[in-house]
């Protein structure tokens, strides 16, 4: 059977597309099922997390530009049933060439119509912004998943996502489906919980009911080059992953029954953490912890990626937003306080225009 093939994609940057795709990737490996993860994005980010150093020489540039083939680059992972099409630092250079190729939005959809993936699930790891990458990732996906994170920049790359998506499915991919959109990083404040309740009503049961929260064992993770749900299994970010990936599994199965197509059921949460566990142990002699240093500096990065460098119009542009997203009431009170004056305006004008010209 061809694999199920799924873009983890948000065009926004630092939202946890890599650590989505990763973690996603090592728990449906715990769970049994053989996964191929390619990494579409030149940081290599989820190359390194899975132990592979983006300075080897073949990678998925190869297989665009033809200058290699699948079993040249398809490389096993230290975790069982893992495989990746890793990302080199050449593949910076793809758009540039692609564009003088001939059908370049599908050179991924043929890569893999005339390869014999022996796999369950291909997860496709897309850098952010819609390049020609992510094109090619969306065209030759059988669904999307977008991760979110609920902060006030959140709607600006769901309204940037959601279009293209609709675009594909309408021109290169009549079938993609957007399987789902999955809350990640989650602050829990008040603002962000509100934002969080607003799109869950907006897209409705489109949204994934797992959340992941965020947690520093992430980040730490990410240092020392590993998915959470091997560095810590035992986390709330690790075991988040998991719930995740236990509902992603069942929306697939339930899409796939659809269609009348029978998927082997879930497997039971307690096996698939035992094998976490003894992946983790297997590394424990040679994880390198990283600094706390290293993981505040971690922390502040992904403040300033999620929140922003932005100017200050823009920050009490946003603080106004925010203060009227807590109290709709004010909102209210502000408009029919601007139609009462304006109202009030209007009918003092008209007056006085009408006793000075005396009409
Ligand atoms: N749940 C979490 N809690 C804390 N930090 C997290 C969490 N998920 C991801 N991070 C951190 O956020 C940063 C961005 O995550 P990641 O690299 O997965 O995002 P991305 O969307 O792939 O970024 P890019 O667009 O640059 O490819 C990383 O430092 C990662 O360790
Ligand atoms: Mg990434």
């Amino acid at each position: 059977m061809k694999p199920y093939v799924v873009a983890v994609f948000n065009q926004k940057g630092g939202i946890s597309k890599t650590t989505t795709s990763t973690n996603l990737a090592v728990c449906l490996a715990a769970a049994g099922r053989s996964v191929i993860v390619i990494d579409l994005d030149s940081q290599g980010d989820s190359t390194k997390s899975l132990g592979i150093d983006p300075a080897i020489k073949k990678g998925i540039y190869d297989l665009f530009i033809g200058g290699a083939e699948i079993a040249d680059v398809l490389i096993p992972t230290q975790f069982n049933n893992v495989r990746i099409l890793p990302s080199t630092y050449s593949l910076a250079g793809i758009e540039i060439k692609l564009s003088e190729l001939k059908d370049s939005q599908r050179t991924l959809v043929n890569i893999l119509a005339h390869s014999d993936l022996d796999s369950d699930f291909v997860i496709i790891d897309c850098p952010p912004a819609l390049g020609i990458l992510p094109i090619n990732a969306l065209a030759a996906s059988n669904a999307v998943i977008i991760p979110v994170t609920a902060t006030p920049y959140a709607n600006d790359g769901l309204l940037r996502t959601l279009p293209s998506i609709k675009y594909i499915q309408e021109s290169l991919n009549k079938g993609l489906l957007l399987q789902g959109v999955l809350f990640t990083i989650n602050d829990r404040n008040k603002t962000n919980r509100k934002i969080n309740e607003l799109i869950r009503s907006r897209l409705g049961g489109t949204v994934y009911r797992s959340e992941i929260p965020r947690d520093t064992m992430v980040i730490e993770a990410a240092s020392a080059r590993l998915p959470v749900c091997i560095y810590a299994p035992k986390s709330p970010g690790a075991l988040a992953h998991l719930d995740f990936t236990l509902e992603f599994m069942d929306r697939h199965r339930d899409i796939a029954r659809r269609i009348n197509v029978e998927i082997e059921a879930t497997p039971n949460r307690d096996s698939i953490i035992q094998v976490l566990h003894q992946w983790r142990d297997t590394q424990s002699t040679t994880v390198d912890k990283p600094t706390d240093a290293r993981v505040r500096e971690g922390g502040a990065k992904l403040d300033r990626l999620l929140y922003g460098d932005h100017t200050p119009l823009e920050r009490a542009h946003m603080a106004l937003v925010h203060f009227f997203i807590e109290h709709r009431a004010w909102l209210l009170a502000l408009i029919v306080l601007l139609f009462v004056t304006t109202g009030l305006l209007l009918t003092v004008g008209f007056s006085s225009l009408r006793s000075f010209f005396n009409f």
